[in-house]
């Protein structure tokens, strides 16, 4: 494909996920010698389809007569890769490298007056649970996230956003708490709800008080649970929460 997600021999064919290899016929293209091919995650597709979408609608509106005005697709931005698979929730981004104890490597750059790095960490093998979250001046430089399906979506909105941390991180942690979990009390609306299409519990509750009342139907409003299937217990709680009687 070229850098418009464009096949080479048939520019009415578009190509996104996993098998649009970004490619140009341009020997002297130094991102396309460089590339290393799709990356199997969900998330570039995501936003090719986010791209696409507004680059077809362009084209149809005319608004860009000369093909060349058009944007091109912005590069992918390195480093977050999330996982999920049945049992295993788990959220890398950034540089992780860094001790909570090595000095040398928090203060380091402290003599050109960078912040310098600080490292809060929690760990419960016992129940599969880990998070590591490096930051500079409160802001992420780096996390990881295991068995906290919550705290990572948190922590991947902020590392995106490039936004400051609660002073306490253990606010954090409590995302993943007994009292935010289905059923058992309401999620922050605010907060993201389906972490693979980025759409928030306050999103897919509308789309409940609108009339959806199954999974699917939220699905086809949203775009939530239309992945990798995680938030559908979520989901769920929440129509259960609405359609529920009052009083029992
Ligand atoms: C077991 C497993 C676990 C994964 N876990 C993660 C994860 O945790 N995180 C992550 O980011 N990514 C994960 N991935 C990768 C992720 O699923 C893919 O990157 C993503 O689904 C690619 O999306 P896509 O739309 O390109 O292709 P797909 O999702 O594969 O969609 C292709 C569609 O085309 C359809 N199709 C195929 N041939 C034809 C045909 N001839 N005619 C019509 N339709 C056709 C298929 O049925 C399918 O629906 C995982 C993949 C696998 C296999
Ligand atoms: S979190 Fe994957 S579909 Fe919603
Ligand atoms: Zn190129």
């Amino acid at each position: 494909m070229d850098h418009r997600l464009r096949a080479h021999h048939e520019p009415h064919i578009f190509a996104i996920g996993d098998c649009a290899e970004v490619r140009c016929p341009d020997p002297g293209c130094a991102v396309c010698r460089n590339a290393q091919g799709p990356s199997g995650l969900v998330g570039p597709g995501w936003r090719q389809a986010e791209w696409l979408g507004g680059y077809l609608t362009l084209l149809a509106s005319g608004a860009a007569a000369d093909a060349g005005l058009l944007p091109a697709l912005p590069p992918e931005q390195p480093g977050v890769v999330v996982l999920k698979a049945r049992g295993l929730n788990m959220a890398v981004a950034g540089d992780n490298s860094a001790d909570p104890w090595d000095e040398d490597a928090l203060t380091a750059g402290a003599a050109t007056g960078r912040p310098r790095l600080q490292i809060a960490q929690w760990a419960d093998p016992e129940h599969g649970r880990y998070v590591k979250m490096t930051t500079r001046g409160g802001v992420l430089e780096g996390l990881v996230a295991v068995g906290m399906p919550r705290t990572a979506a948190e922590l991947v909105g902020l590392f995106e956003r490039g936004a400051e941390l609660p002073a306490d991180r253990s606010l954090l942690l409590r995302l993943d708490g007994p009292d935010q979990l289905p059923g058992a009390g309401s999620p922050d609306p605010a907060g993201t709800l389906c972490r693979c299409a980025g759409i928030s519990g306050a999103a897919v509750s509308d789309a409940v008080a609108g009339g959806c009342s199954t999974v699917a139907d939220v699905s086809k409003a949203t775009r939530a649970g239309t992945g990798c299937g995680g938030c559908h217990e979520d989901i769920k709680g929440l129509i259960e929460q609405h359609f529920s009687p009052a009083f029992p």
